[in-house]
């Protein structure tokens, strides 16, 4: 504890896991550099919500690249019944708002704003042409609370200033952002049900690695851009937005969004197991044998190189004792593509080394399908590889929360009927 009475942990939050307009106040003090300006034309942006990947950096190899700071907002909405016309246009006015003030880009904004079945209940039926369930326990092993807002807003930015101001100019508590006055707020249509916030990329997980979950010989390296010390997310190992778009029906070019919220428990990962035995829990045993992978990962450019990876878990799995994570994902893809495009980031919410998994899919089952490939039961069984020991990273993760949401497409973002043109 300091003499403040705060504890070390909490006085090494980073300003957007505090959050709120004193962090931001601080923030935009050090903050330096312009941050460019949104569209006057907002009709102009995709009608797509989750269309970033064309607006997303890249890295060196050419993957899309997350933005670093992340904020989640699980909403309520605060009105009776159904929404009424003017909340509806108080949130699309809002909307606009940031986009007029921020472009849609990683060093502007980029956000998607979706909706929970407890949402849809209010229209007696669910989002017409897409099926949107309550979300579930999805492994044996694990016993997750369910989210159960009525919105998630999903906030992301290279800088960030940006997504502070932008959740505090939502919140009403901040007339401008990025100097453009706001016309309207989320205040007195949306409340807070709660907060999540993250990072991804070089230098964030090293610099936050000072929580519960996280040996304190502060082994995770400078270069890595998650906690467990590897880069994730090539191109090649993503499903296309294409893919991830719903096809028809109202909600066409919506998608179907999963958050779960994921604590990680690193101490053996780092202070028991070798290299070699991450990257065979991470990839795949055959590339730790074959020094594939070198120190994040950078060196494999734009896919993890599954092919060279054998595709039969359970045998591979009976000849090394050990599956890969990476490795028995493969059997969830299909026409040799992955079905979820994941945008999850690590967290030091709570004080606790996590990762809040986001994914994006056509539908809700493509996420359940891939999270069965990742439970390894067949391996488990069929092997000496245990149901969470040496089977991928399960061991080192736990998953406490799932919640799932419809993204509809940009133009019925704004609280949508269940079924749009009735
Ligand atoms: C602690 C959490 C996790 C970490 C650090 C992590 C990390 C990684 C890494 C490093 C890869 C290989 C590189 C890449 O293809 O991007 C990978 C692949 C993948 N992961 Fe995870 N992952 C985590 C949790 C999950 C969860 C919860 C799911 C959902 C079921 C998931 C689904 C996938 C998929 C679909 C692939 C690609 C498989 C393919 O190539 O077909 N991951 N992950």
């Amino acid at each position: 504890m300091t003499g403040r009475g705060i504890s070390r942990r909490e006085f090494a939050k980073s300003a957007v896991a505090i959050g709120g307009t004193a962090a931001l106040a601080a923030c935009l003090d050090r903050g330096s550099g312009s941050v460019p300006e949104g569209t006057d034309d907002p009709s102009a942006l995709p009608e797509r919500q989750h269309a970033w990947n064309d607006a997303l950096a890249t890295d060196d190899a050419g993957n899309p690249r997350m933005p670093r700071h992340h904020v989640l907002l699980l909403l309520d909405y605060a009105g009776e019944g159904t929404p009424t016309d003017a909340h509806r246009e108080g949130v699309e006015t809002a909307l606009r708002d940031l986009e007029r003030a921020y472009e849609w880009s990683t060093e502007g904004l980029l956000f998607t704003l979706g909706y929970g079945p407890a949402y849809f209940e209010r229209f007696g039926s669910g989002p017409a042409g897409v099926d949107l369930p309550d979300p579930e326990a999805l492994a044996p092993f694990e016993d997750p609370a369910f989210d159960t807002p009525d919105a998630l807003l999903h906030l992301a930015s290279d800088d960030e200033r940006v997504v502070l101001e932008a959740e505090e100019a939502l919140k009403g508590t901040r007339e401008t952002a990025n100097d453009h006055e706001m016309t309207t707020s989320f205040e007195g249509i949306f409340d807070e049900a709660d907060r999540r916030t993250g990072f991804i990329g070089a230098g964030l997980p090293a610099g936050n690695q000072d929580v519960d979950g996280i040996p304190d010989s502060e082994p995770v390296p400078e270069e890595a851009p998650l906690f467990m010390g590897f880069k994730s997310g090539f191109k090649g190992n993503q499903a296309t937005e294409d893919r991830v778009t719903v096809a028809s029906g109202p909600f066409a070019d919506g998608t179907t969004q999963h958050l779960s919220k994921i604590r990680l428990q690193l101490q053996q990962w780092y202070e028991q197991d070798s290299r070699d035995q991450r990257v065979s829990k991470m990839f795949c045993p055959a590339h730790a044998a074959e020094d594939r992978v070198e120190g994040v990962g950078e060196n494999l450019g734009t896919d993890s190189g599954m092919d060279e990876c054998p595709d039969d878990a359970v045998e591979s799995g009976r000849r090394n004792g050990v599956v890969g994570h990476s490795q028995k994902l493969v059997s969830a893809r299909e026409d040799d593509s992955p079905r979820i495009l994941r945008r999850d980031f690590d967290s030091t919410d709570d004080g606790v080394a996590g990762l809040h998994f986001l994914s994006l899919q056509a539908a809700i089952d493509d996420f359940v399908a891939t999270r069965e490939a990742m439970n390894g039961t067949d391996v488990a069984e069929n092997s000496a590889v245990g149901q969470r020991v040496n089977n991928g990273i399960l061991q080192y993760m736990s998953v406490e929360r799932r919640g799932n949401y419809l993204v509809p497409p940009r133009s019925l973002r704004a609280l949508p009927p269940a079924s749009p043109g009735q």
